[in-house]
């Protein structure tokens, strides 16, 4: 299948003060078009890290990554800000949603970023709502809303642009079971329809909707299988 993001050597650090914070330290990885990722780990171990730099929403501090045909450590802000939105949709682990427009507004910002008439942009958000089971509070503030029903309006709105790379941080942490199965089958079946999907968790009951696992652990990043998984996470 099509690559969509490669890493190559790709880390990042912080400086703070004089003290050095590695978040991640280099990585190799391929993600292809038609496949699950899911990223797992403790606490600050570098999961949000290495999904913001496969949205692109920080650069990273070595190696070289691509995201389509993109080297994206060249691309200057406002070229950044093009392939996010063309290419991914991000569900943040805080959400995001903008506080003073309702879930609707929220959910066509994207599309209204790409000048897609009104009209069309509406009914798309419509659609993505209807997706996530929220179209009946889809006039509603995002504090008039509970963390879950944020949450899933969150992802409708990174759907809503059809992108091709969809990636979640903790997309299901604020859900109850039912609603943790709807998304997670939504998720998969953008995988079947040839879309990459990155999920970050750290819930192992989402190991069963997973292609491939990256295991993160104090900002170490490897491929794990899911049956090695599942037998250390037993053990403990
Ligand atoms: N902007 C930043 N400045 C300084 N340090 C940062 C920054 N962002 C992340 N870090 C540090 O990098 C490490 C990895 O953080 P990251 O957010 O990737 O963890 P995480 O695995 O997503 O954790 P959680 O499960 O709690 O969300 C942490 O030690 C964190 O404090
Ligand atoms: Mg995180």
């Amino acid at each position: 299948m099509k690559l969509i993001a490669k890493l190559s050597g790709v880390g990042k650090e912080y400086q703070i003060g004089d003290q050095t914070i590695v978040a991640l330290q280099p990585v190799d990885l391929e993600i292809r078009a038609g496949e699950l990722l899911l990223i797992i780990g403790p606490s600050g171990s570098g999961k949000t890290t290495l999904l913001s730099l496969l949205g692109c929403v920080i650069y990273p501090s070595y190696g070289q990554l691509w995201v389509k045909d993109q080297m994206v450590n060249n691309l200057n802000q406002k070229e950044l800000a093009a392939l996010r939105l063309n290419t991914i949709g991000f569900v943040f682990q805080s959400f995001n949603l903008i506080a003073p427009l309702n879930a609707l507004d929220n959910v066509m910002m994207p599309l209204q970023l790409k000048k897609i008439p009104r009209a069309k942009a509406r009914q798309k958000a419509l659609d993505a709502l209807e997706l996530v089971g929220m179209l009946d509070r889809k006039n509603n503030l995002p504090k008039q809303l509970s963390g879950g029903q944020q949450q899933r309006v969150a992802i409708a709105r990174a759907l809503v642009t059809d992108p091709e790379l969809v990636l979640c941080d903790e997309p299901t942490a604020s859900l109850d079971a039912n609603s943790i199965a709807t998304v997670m089958q939504e998720l998969v079946n953008l995988s079947k329809q040839g879309k990459a999907v990155c999920v970050v968790t750290h819930d192992p009951r989402l190991l069963q909707y997973a292609d491939r696992i990256i295991e993160v652990d104090a900002g170490r990043a490897t491929e794990i299988s899911k049956k090695d998984l599942s037998q250390k996470l037993a053990l403990h």
